[in-house]
């Protein structure tokens, strides 16, 4: 998709489902924005790329992105109204040029990475053929990176594929929110990118400095 849409917004009142207060809090502060600033948030509910549940690092609420809050982060877009286990979806994110893959795993794992090859720039595939997770494939090298983390496994890419974070909404569509450095650690990459602008995300996320007057950068391992 060449378009970058705003996800829907969230639906009427109602418990969460994850019923923790930081999110009735964060729900309430979205109540009392103006409708449209409304429109302009989305929610990371469950999943983030190479299978880290957001509750895998102890964040039990949502974190909401609100478009314009920072310039450093590219704003939420669509990949796909749906995917199903063993599918994947091309797309570039987070730049028109920045090719980029979406897998839903047999086990419904949603996963994302950068579709250029460490090694030399070459496109990855999906092969859903191989393994128990299928695999991305680099054909020019015979590169291989393992579907579920974007560790190398094969061949000569020196460095894992960078990951993108997904989410899926309610209504089953895919969305794509933010970029991990090769190597990054995913709660580093989260922290780097919505820690300042998102103090309250930042300390449900654990990040450091958080709850202190701000989430502290992150260390430079894994920079690209
Ligand atoms: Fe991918 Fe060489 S460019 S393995």
């Amino acid at each position: 998709m060449s378009v970058t849409e705003q996800p829907p917004p969230s639906p009427g009142p109602g418990p969460e489902p994850d019923g923790d207060g930081a999110a009735a809090r964060l729900r309430d502060r979205i109540s009392a924005d103006s409708l449209t600033t409304r429109r302009d948030y989305l929610r990371i509910v469950a999943t983030v790329s190479g299978g880290l549940a957001v509750g895998g690092v102890g964040v039990a609420a949502g974190i909401l992105h609100r478009h314009g809050d920072s310039e450093a982060l590219p704003e939420p877009k669509k990949v796909t109204d749906r995917l199903a286990p063993g599918q994947s979806v091309a797309f570039r994110f987070p730049g028109d040029e920045d090719r980029a893959l979406a897998v839903r795993l047999s086990d419904g794992s949603l996963v994302g990475y950068s579709a250029v090859c460490t090694h030399l720039a070459c496109a990855v595939l999906w092969r859903e053929d191989r393994g128990a997770d299928g695999e991305l494939y680099c054909p020019c090298h015979e590169g291989v990176f393992d579907a579920r983390t974007g560790e190398v496994t094969a061949g000569p890419p020196p460095r894992p594929l960078p990951k993108v974070f997904l989410t899926e909404q309610a209504d089953g569509s895919v969305w794509a929110l933010a970029t991990s450095r090769s190597g990054e650690p995913a709660k580093e990459a989260l922290c780097r990118q919505f820690g300042d602008s998102h103090p309250e995300a930042a300390q449900q996320l654990g990040c450091p400095g958080a709850g202190r007057g701000g989430a502290s950068a992150p260390s430079e391992k894994g920079r690209t």
